[in-house]
């Protein structure tokens, strides 16, 4: 099974605890050795967000923000990597061709931000879309795909699954309205319309969530399920 993990930086390292990162560096090793081959792309989280406030302060442009917050998906794939012990071959990279042929000889592939005007979603999409990821892993501090903005809406309802078609529905909107915050970005959801890709969105802020749903498929976030396939997804049963 072949597996891309977008992991937000707020999921990762929302405290820089070495305890945490090296609970996702477990898991993914015990994935890999089970025979899954993994992307994972980690976002930039609340140290992110404080560098482009700051720079925004400074007058920065749009640009230079992404660039900063780029830089710190980076570094925190960067740490992700350190954690991964030597027989796990973590190949840190900037590059989709890179990260798909580390991929594929079952490396475990990592990788941060990419393009500024988009978000590690997107990159993580791309990157799924470009090695036929049999399931694209959104495991953010959101716990699922909601009809509205649950920070904002206390009437907002968690859905347990969708078609791609409806989740780009559902983050056009809320993509334009500003300060709502989409549980995906809307290229990364686009993506995963176009080429019909299997994907989940969850709280990965325990480890064994994210394990849990590619090992078998369980959690209590969102499915998004293309409609022409009804279970793509050769879930791996060794334990
Ligand atoms: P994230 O992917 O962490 O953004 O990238 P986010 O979704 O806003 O963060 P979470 O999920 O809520 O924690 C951090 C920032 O880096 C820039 C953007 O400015 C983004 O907000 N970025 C990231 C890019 O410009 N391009 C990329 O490909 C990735």
């Amino acid at each position: 099974m072949r597996v891309v993990i977008s992991l937000g930086g707020s999921v990762l390292a929302p405290d820089l605890d070495s305890s945490r990162v090296a609970g996702y560096a477990a898991v993914l090793e015990s994935l890999a050795d089970a025979g899954c081959e993994i992307g994972v792309v980690v976002g930039g989280g609340g140290v992110a967000r404080d560098y482009i406030t700051a720079a925004r302060a400074l007058d920065a442009n749009e640009v230079e923000l992404d660039q900063l917050g780029i830089d710190v998906t980076r570094l925190n794939a960067r740490l992700l990597g350190t954690a991964l012990g030597e027989d796990a071959n973590a190949v840190r990279t900037d590059e989709y061709d890179a990260a798909g042929a580390a991929l594929r000889r079952g490396d475990i592939a990592l990788m941060g931000g990419m393009t500024p005007g988009q978000t590690t979603d997107a990159v993580a999409a791309i990157l799924a879309e470009s090695v036929d990821a049999d399931l694209l892993v959104y495991a953010t501090s959101a716990d699922g795909v909601y009809d509205a903005d649950p920070a904002t809406d206390p009437d907002a309802t968690k859905f347990a699954s969708l078609s791609p078609a409806e989740l780009v529905d559902i983050v056009v909107p809320m993509s334009r309205d500003a300060g709502a915050s989409a549980p995906v970005d809307i290229l990364a959801a686009k993506l995963i319309d176009r080429s019909a890709m299997r994907s989940v969105v969850l709280d990965g802020t325990d480890p064994k969530t994210v394990e849990a749903a590619v090992r078998r498929g369980e959690h209590s976030g969102t499915d998004i399920v293309p409609e022409t396939s009804d279970d793509p997804v050769e879930w791996i049963h060794a334990e």
